[in-house]
């Protein structure tokens, strides 16, 4: 860079000196953007902020191309929109998927076996979905997250799309929040983390027509219950959540919404952290398809929420019965799944898998009804 605006010569040793610190600055800036600070696998125990309803969080890292094109053999899976914005990392190798080639690289279209898109994303229309013909071996892959109650209807989403990727396990590609996998003998075992709370609740989105706030209302009148996030004035940081989680002997997980398989991070969340979920969602066999059966507490095997704040303040009078709820961990251990990423590497495979011509006729009313 010149100076030639710099009149007085004798700060130009100060000025260029300034001129490499900022360099050096920005250099460094740039270098800890590219970090994954929001990566929600192995690392990362909290809940990324648009799957806890809170959009105004998202960080944007920049996408790392880890791959060379094998045009060949690779799979390709083109992101059509990163969602809610969200730059995942595009490689497949740590879920042990292979020869895929993920990109966002719109240039790609023409090659790509599957595109990705967000129904989040959409913008309440299909304006943004590519307007060039498609590749006839080409697989159009609607994914979301949210339940039917927070996605808006889109008029058009009928025969367009060839494949479902979704929480729904009668989905074609099946990614709920999480799972448990078996422990292995490096997993440290599970030690109880230290009490000083009996039922605590962090929500941020609040409505009163909402189920799970009718029966706070109630429960609240029979046992404390400590309340926090947005919707209390009460916000909590990354670091507070897992804190807070752990000191609690019993955690509300309550869905905002209530659809089948609609268990979210607000379930595993609290098994991570070592607390007991009470859920309030779907019912409690469609838990247990999704985790053991003495992992949690289900609102609806008590008569009524004075009911079920007797329970909890007897168990928490008796501790036997309350370490009952942790005697899984001996087998699982949970992991939450990697918004995005899991997405698009479990496409990936089954797209590897799955050449035959598929279509999806009538995408609105199995998912809105
Ligand atoms: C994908 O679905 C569309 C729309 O139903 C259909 O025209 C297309 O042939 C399908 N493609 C494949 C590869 O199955």
């Amino acid at each position: 860079m010149s100076c030639s605006a710099c009149q007085w010569t004798s700060l130009r040793p100060f000025l260029s000196g300034s001129l490499v610190m900022l360099c050096f600055i920005s250099l460094f800036i740039m270098y800890r953007s590219d970090i994954k600070y929001l990566d929600f696998g192995k690392d990362s125990q909290f809940c990324p902020a648009f799957l806890c309803g809170d959009k105004a969080q998202i960080h944007h890292p920049n996408p790392k191309s880890v791959t060379k094109l094998d045009a060949e053999n690779d799979t390709i899976v083109l992101i059509w929109m990163w969602p809610f914005g969200y730059r995942f990392e595009l490689d497949c190798n740590t879920f042990d998927i292979k020869r895929c080639h993920l990109t966002g690289d719109k240039t790609l279209y023409q090659k790509a076996h599957g595109i990705i898109f967000n129904h989040g994303d959409m913008n309440g229309n299909l304006e943004n979905l590519p307007k060039m013909p498609r590749p006839s071996f080409q697989k159009w892959v609607w994914s979301n997250m949210e339940s039917p109650a927070n996605s808006p209807r889109i008029l058009g989403l009928n025969r367009v799309f060839n494949l479902t990727c979704n929480y729904r396990h009668d989905s074609n590609i099946q990614v709920p929040y999480g799972y448990l996998l078996p422990v292995t003998s490096e997993d440290k075992s599970f030690k109880l983390p230290a009490k000083d709370k009996l039922v605590c609740w962090i929500v941020s989105n609040w409505a009163r027509q909402q189920k799970r706030v009718q029966y706070y209302n109630e429960l609240k009148k029979y046992v404390k219950i400590h309340t926090y996030g947005q919707a209390f004035g009460h916000h909590i940081s990354n670091e507070d959540y897992p804190k807070i989680l752990s000191s609690c002997k019993f955690y509300l997980s309550f869905e905002n919404s209530i659809y089948e398989d609609y268990i979210t991070e607000k379930f595993y969340n609290p098994l991570i952290w070592g607390s007991v979920p009470v859920v309030l969602g779907p019912p409690k066999q469609n838990y247990e398809d999704h985790a053991p059966p003495d992992s949690f507490i289900h609102v609806n095997d008590f008569s009524s929420p004075q009911k079920l704040a007797e329970r909890l303040l007897y168990l928490d009078q008796n501790n036997a019965e309350y370490m009952r709820f942790f005697n899984w961990r001996s087998i699982f251990k949970v992991k939450r799944s990697e918004f995005g990423r899991e997405h698009a590497c479990k496409t990936c495979r089954y797209l590897q898998n799955h050449k035959e011509y598929q279509a999806f006729d009538d995408l609105i009313s199995w998912y809105w009804g």
